[in-house]
């Protein structure tokens, strides 16, 4: 009975052999005894091996419902502040629209009329010059008193001014109108998601050729792209996204490379049914006390006129809200930034 009990243990040694039935107490019987103790042993250290088991799995579960509630809160936290500003963005964005129609209107028209006003006192000017040659005495001093008074002014400057304070002021309108589409993009006023299918190694390519001018003076462009699925998405938007990140590099190398152009690598792949795309700079990074503000309307740490600070923000929206993606960054001071984003590879209709 041991002995087969022994053999059968030796065979299949993850089986554990049954107690044996004892009915001697001789020395035989004592053995069996012990043998039967020294399962006991073995079942409770197995039980316990189970149990302990079970309880790492149970805390790898609570550790990656952790982080997964960690993340979900920071996304919520992120997606009411968009949610707030983007109703703040669309009243603002509203309210400076109609001013600005009529600035713009005006400012063209006055364009129009300050370059007659130009033509007709060239003619003038050259007129007055002629008249005071003459000699009847009133002509020659109003002529006089308008030669002087336009030497007091410095008539010739002012109309110089006036042509370079009329381009100024259209850029800022340009500017002003920039900023109000993109409060627009961002509040969603305005706009009809329009999803289709949409290749994104296409519309990296087509970004880059649109951003081309801002880049080459900057970086070199490496592509990196994988074989991907389409994608059921937004195109418009996702190119703006790109364009946003494109020119954060730009920017970003252009801070940290004086002399020599910088680096900007877009790689694209798929991986646990997510398109990924990653667009590494070798810039001035991101200092890890901002990081975390990086996403939020407005912040910017670009000088006044320079940046709006929404494209993080709208890119958020766009990937996160609209498509149900994430974007995670990555980034070392004067090392560089990576900016990774994921959309799910079916899309979402
Ligand atoms: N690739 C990058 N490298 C370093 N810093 C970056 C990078 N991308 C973004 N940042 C930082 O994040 C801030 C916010 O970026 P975001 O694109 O939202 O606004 P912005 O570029 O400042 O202005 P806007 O895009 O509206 O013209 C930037 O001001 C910059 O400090
Ligand atoms: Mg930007």
């Amino acid at each position: 009975m041991i002995t087969s009990t022994f053999k059968s243990l030796q065979e299949n040694p993850n089986i554990l052999p049954k107690k044996l039935e004892l009915k001697n107490t001789d020395e035989i019987g004592q053995l069996g005894t012990l043998f039967n103790s020294f399962i006991d042993a073995i079942e409770d250290i197995s039980v316990q091996k189970a149990l302990e088991r079970k309880l790492n799995e149970r805390n790898e579960e609570l550790q990656s419902a952790l982080v997964q509630l960690t993340q979900t809160q920071g996304q919520l936290v992120q997606q009411e502040k968009l949610a707030g500003i983007g109703q703040l963005a669309a009243g603002v964005a509203h309210e400076i629209n109609n001013p600005l129609g009529f600035i713009s209107c005006n400012m063209e028209t006055l364009s129009e009329y300050i370059d007659k006003y130009y033509d007709i006192m060239k003619i003038y000017l050259a007129l007055d010059t002629t008249l005071y040659e003459t000699d009847d005495n009133v002509s020659k001093s109003i002529i006089g008193e308008a030669i002087r008074k336009r030497k007091e002014i410095d008539f010739h400057y002012i109309m110089e001014d006036t042509k370079d304070i009329f381009k100024d002021t259209n850029e800022g309108i340009q500017r002003i109108s920039k900023i109000v589409t993109s409060m627009k993009i961002f509040s969603r006023v305005n706009q009809s998601d329009e999803h289709s299918e949409y290749d994104l190694n296409e519309g990296i390519d087509t970004t880059i050729i649109v951003a081309n001018n801002e880049i080459k003076y900057f970086a070199e462009v490496k592509y990196n792209l994988g074989k991907i699925p389409k994608l059921y998405a937004d195109g418009g938007q996702i190119n703006q996204v790109l364009l946003n990140m494109l020119i954060n590099a730009v920017h970003a190398v252009k801070d940290n490379h004086i002399s020599e152009l910088g680096l900007i690598t877009v790689t694209t792949y798929v991986e646990d049914g997510y398109i990924v795309c990653e667009i590494e700079d070798n810039g001035k990074g991101i200092p890890p006390e901002v990081i975390d503000k990086i996403f939020d309307p407005f912040f910017t740490t670009k000088p006044i006129g320079q940046g709006t600070g929404l494209g993080l923000g709208i890119a958020y929206d766009i990937i996160v809200n609209k498509h149900k993606g994430m974007i995670d960054v990555e980034s070392a001071v004067g090392i560089g930034t990576k900016f990774i984003i994921k959309l799910p590879v079916t899309g979402e209709k």
